[in-house]
């Protein structure tokens, strides 16, 4: 394409069954989490959907680069497969192993029955991403759960992104995968000082909230 001189780069599209973060998606989490490490807000790091590790990945590696040694808990079933992707606990710890991101303490179980029992008192960031593409009630009870059990520990100034949270419109290119996360979130925040404010994604949507106090 250079040498016919034609602005245009040949790459592979987004696959909303294959790929599980955009770029985009990718560089909200390290700037969110950067500016949590950064200022110092207390806590631990936290994911609840962590699958074959790609979210895990850019949050453990934007942590161990900064050098604050923080505790980062990651909760999952480990027994869902989306798409091909061949999944399981051993495939989220060698995939890893092969970027060399310190292994997160791992929360194997649903989170139904995981939290609030394991998760640490005091939270600074915390990555949202429980979306199977199922039933959108069942979903939207489950991202309750979470929501109501996270936020409360959240500490103030801490960061919570929500992976999938859709807005017609505001997410430029984002696509609706699990409607049950907006649904769960704008009904949760209802009654909060906070508001969920969209974020850029790319092919995906992305929205996140700052604790206040
Ligand atoms: C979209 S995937 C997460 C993708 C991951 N963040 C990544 O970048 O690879 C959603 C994950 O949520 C998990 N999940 C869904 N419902 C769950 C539940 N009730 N308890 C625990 N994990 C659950 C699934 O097992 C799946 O791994």
């Amino acid at each position: 394409m250079m040498k016919l001189r034609l602005p245009l780069r040949l790459a592979p599209g987004f696959d909303h069954h294959l790929d599980m973060v955009s770029l985009e998606q990718a560089s909200n989490l390290n700037l969110l989490l950067g500016q949590v490490l950064h200022t110092g807000v207390p806590g631990a790091i936290v994911e609840l959907g962590c699958y074959t590790g790609s979210t895990t990945c850019i949050i453990g590696h934007t942590l161990a680069a900064s050098g604050d040694g923080r505790p980062f808990h990651v909760f999952d079933r480990f027994d869902v497969t989306l798409g091909e992707h061949p999944a399981g606990r051993d495939v989220f710890e060698r995939n890893l192993n092969a970027v060399g991101v310190p292994m997160p303490v791992i929360h194997q179980g649903d989170v139904f029955e995981t939290v609030p029992a394991s998760l640490p008192s005091r939270i600074a960031f915390a990555h949202l991403d429980l979306g199977v593409g199922g039933d959108t009630q069942l979903h939207a009870r489950l991202m309750d759960h979470a929501l109501r059990h996270v936020y409360e520990r959240l500490s103030p100034g801490a960061i919570l992104v929500l992976m999938d949270y859709y807005v017609p419109g505001l997410t430029v290119e984002g696509h609706d995968s699990n409607p049950g996360v907006r649904k769960a979130a704008d009904l949760f925040f209802r009654d909060k000082p906070e508001t969920v404010t969209t974020l850029f994604g790319g092919p995906c949507s992305h929205g996140y909230v700052r604790k206040a106090g």
